[in-house]
């Protein structure tokens, strides 16, 4: 029987290419969006396409009850054989430590934390009622170059993923040896937040590579930690080297200033 995974905000951009990455290697996907329903039905149409099932869910991951529900569909419907969560689904607000709002920071906190360590904690459970096993499943968590290369801008989201990194110690002991817990860091793929076009073509070259990163290795890599049954408690930075160039602001600032014009909106 073919694995299922989830891929949490599965709908556009990284998540799309990480559940078409899988799906391409006979996995079945489960898609989960919040409100891009087109664009999901369109990543699981691409993945019937390529031979495999697929469904998407829709579910806001804010809240328990949200999360909960996302999982017991997930459950209903790969049954046996539900053997990765991709915790990829994100918020990325511009804030400061100075200036931070309780609301905004809460909700990144709860979207890029409190849902992989909820989904976490019920992928264990299910895996740990399971009596037979095909491949060792595993939790493999979205974070960011920035956790290894601090600088004070989006203060409330680099917090949130700061504790995500270190969720992947502290779920890979918690959740040996039935489920492994891996993550991929990634450096800058997509415009987010303020960015212009022109400002994103420059930034994306500011690597040790001097190349934009391709969203379609790092979904490879994913496929990766979820498929060697060897890793768990490791995390991989895919970003072209760019947590080795510290910056004191966020890239999109940086490169902004170096421009002397205004290149973020
Ligand atoms: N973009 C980059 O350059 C970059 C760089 C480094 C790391 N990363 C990390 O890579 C991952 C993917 O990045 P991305 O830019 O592709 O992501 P994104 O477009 O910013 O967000 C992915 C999805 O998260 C979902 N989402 C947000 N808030 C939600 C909520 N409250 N409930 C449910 N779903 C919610 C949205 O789904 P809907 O659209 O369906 O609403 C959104 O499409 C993230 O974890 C990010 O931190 C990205």
């Amino acid at each position: 029987m073919a694995s299922w995974l989830l891929v949490t905000g599965g709908a556009t951009r990284l998540g799309r290419e990480i559940g078409l990455a899988f799906a391409q290697e006979g996995w079945n996907l489960l898609c989960h969006y919040r409100n891009s329903k087109d664009q999901a039905e369109s990543v699981c149409q691409e993945a019937i396409e390529l031979g495999v099932q697929a469904e998407c869910i829709q579910a806001e991951l804010e809240t328990d009850e949200g999360c909960k529900e996302l999982f017991e569909a997930c459950t209903r419907i790969a049954v046996q054989d539900f053997n990765c969560i991709v915790n990829n689904a994100s918020l990325f607000i511009p804030d400061t430590g100075s200036d931070f709002e309780e609301n905004q920071a809460l909700s990144q906190i709860k979207v890029n934390l409190m849902a992989p360590m909820r989904l976490g904690k019920w992928m264990y459970q299910y895996q740990s009622k399971r009596k037979i096993q095909s491949i060792t499943p595993s939790l493999v968590h979205i974070l960011d170059q920035k956790v290894f290369n601090l600088n004070p801008d989006y203060f409330s989201y680099t917090t949130s993923k700061l504790a995500l990194e270190r969720l992947v110690s502290l779920q890979a002991q918690s959740f040996a040896p039935k489920l492994r817990v891996n993550a991929v860091a990634p450096g800058l793929l997509y415009p987010s937040g303020p960015q212009n076009l022109e400002n994103f073509a420059l930034a994306a070259n500011a690597n040790l590579l001097r190349r934009p990163i391709s969203a379609v290795e790092v979904a490879k890599s994913v496929l990766f930690l979820a498929t060697n049954p060897c890793i768990t408690g490791t995390t991989l930075k895919v970003d072209n080297g760019q947590h080795l160039i510290p910056t004191e602001r966020d890239i999109m600032f940086v490169v902004e200033e170096l421009m002397g014009t205004q290149h973020v909106q």
